[in-house]
């Protein structure tokens, strides 16, 4: 019997899961998202092309690996049919390798519609959401009114559809939403829900399982399956700097509601950071750098969004954050990505704490979101080498070394590797 290793970002999202996950997928036979949908953009490379990928698992290159859409996972079929299309340019079927949990919701365009409603009743206090229809869609699975991918084998779907969609648009209207000015891809709401019906079709060819038992029995049979996590625990609902947050559970506590298995089924839990801190979207930062060294970090790391490409905020590590992630994650492992980025800076720093009020602390405090907090910054002298062509963890410069080490202690949690590129082969494994 085994059980299933979790791989989750850390941060505020775009740590590199998908790179990282495309990397241990020859360890595993299953790969299974278990929340989010497509807000996300995970990225990949290799052979000098990068793929990104929203709502499909980043093991669908690996032809002999299943890739699982857990329960927990939103679908909103437009999307998911452009991914599907995208791969089968690149000579990939994912009708082979990919099953989907019948019990995932569906993002209906009108989803889109109340996002893109809510965030302008919001005005000054927007949350900065990517409007792929992720909170109205949550919002309607917890208020017991979502509709299932398993929904759409079924006769009364159409019928169920309209009732769902007149409900969004009387809550657009109640808010005042301008409906003929919304556009979706450059559509009306009525053009887009055309191709969004049709594209149900795209779904239809998929195989619809029970996820949670057709896991649960991969288990008892002995095989592997890494759970891949979507955003970063930064951005959980519970633990994230609320409202600025998505609208899943993105922490370890997620893989057991959104694939179906047990608490004591988790096996190891690799939590992957940046060497450095991005956020996109609104909300807290402390160690935000609004200076030429915040501009650098943004440039040379491409901190750009993979879903909705607007410049990810940028600025030092955050260990206060860091350790808390571990904390709720139970993390085993730490994978670091991105060193690279830094490695012609004079100096890199490290926030070890925050000060509020005058007094420090290594605590998030329940007033992220309103108190002024300074971060407490750890400086070391930059390693000032290019490390593209390292092949061993050991063969990095010593003061990147030094980096890590202080990070591995301040967390508390080993480092297993380091990312030093977007390619899938520049992984440099830590060995003790
Ligand atoms: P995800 O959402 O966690 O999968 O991350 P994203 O794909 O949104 O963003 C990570 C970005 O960093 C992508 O453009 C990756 O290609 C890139 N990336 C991943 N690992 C590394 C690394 O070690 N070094 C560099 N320079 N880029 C990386
Ligand atoms: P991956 O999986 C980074 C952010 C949005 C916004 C907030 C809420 O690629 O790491 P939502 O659309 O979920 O209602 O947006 O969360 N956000 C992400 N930021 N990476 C992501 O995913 C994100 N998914 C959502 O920018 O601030
Ligand atoms: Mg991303």
């Amino acid at each position: 019997m085994s059980k299933v290793d979790v791989l989750l970002g850390l941060q505020w999202g775009d740590e590199g899961k998908g790179k990282v996950v495309d990397v241990l997928t020859p360890e595993y036979d299953v790969i299974a998202r278990f929340q989010g949908g497509p807000n996300a953009g995970h990225t990949l490379e290799f052979n000098g092309i990068k793929h990104v990928l929203h709502i499909i698992p980043s093991g669908i290159f690996h032809e002999h690996k299943l890739n699982i859409i857990g329960n927990g996972v939103l679908i909103e079929p437009r999307i998911f049919e452009g991914e599907v299309n995208a791969l089968t340019e690149k000579g990939v079927d994912a009708t082979k390798n990919l099953y989907i949990s019948q019990k995932a919701h569906l993002i209906l365009p009108s989803h889109r519609m109340l996002d893109a409603a809510n965030e302008q009743a919001k005005g000054n206090a927007k949350i900065g959401s990517t409007l792929k229809g992720i909170g109205p869609a949550y919002t309607d699975k917890i208020a017991r009114n979502g509709l299932r991918v398993g929904d759409i084998m079924q006769s009364d779907f159409l019928e169920r559809y309209e009732l769902l969609k007149c409900q969004h648009l009387q809550t657009a209207h109640s808010l005042k939403f301008d409906l003929d000015a919304f556009r979706v891809d450059g559509m009306s709401l009525a053009e887009y829900e055309k191709l969004w019906l049709a594209s149900i079709e795209t779904l239809r060819r998929f195989k619809l399982i029970n996820s949670e038992y057709f896991i649960n029995r991969c288990l008892d049979e002995g095989k592997r399956v890494l759970a891949e996590g979507a955003q970063g625990s930064m951005l959980d609902i519970d633990f994230g700097s609320y409202p600025f947050v998505t609208s899943s559970s993105t922490i370890t506590a997620g893989v057991c509601s959104g694939l179906g298995v047990a608490p004591s089924r988790i096996g190891r839990v690799i939590g992957i950071s940046k060497a450095y801190c991005t956020r996109v979207g609104a909300g807290p930062f402390p160690t935000e750098l609004f200076d030429e060294t915040g501009n650098r970090l943004c440039q040379l790391g491409h901190e750009f969004g993979a879903t909705t490409g607007r410049a990810r905020r940028c600025g030092w590590l955050d260990i206060p954050a860091l350790r808390y992630a571990c904390m709720l994650n139970g993390v085993t492992d730490l994978f670091v990505t991105k060193p690279d980025v830094m490695n012609d800076f004079a100096e890199v720093k490290m926030c070890t704490a925050y000060e509020i009020e005058g007094r420090q602390t290594t605590e998030i405090p329940f007033e992220f979101n309103t108190v002024e907090i300074k971060p407490v910054l750890k400086s070391f002298k930059g390693w000032n080498e290019d490390i593209s062509r390292c092949t061993d963890y050991k063969a990095l410069p010593a003061r990147l070394r030094d980096y890590l080490d202080e990070l591995e202690s301040t967390v508390g949690v080993r480092i297993m590797a380091v990312s030093i590129s977007p390619d899938r082969k520049d992984v440099l494994y830590k060995k003790d």
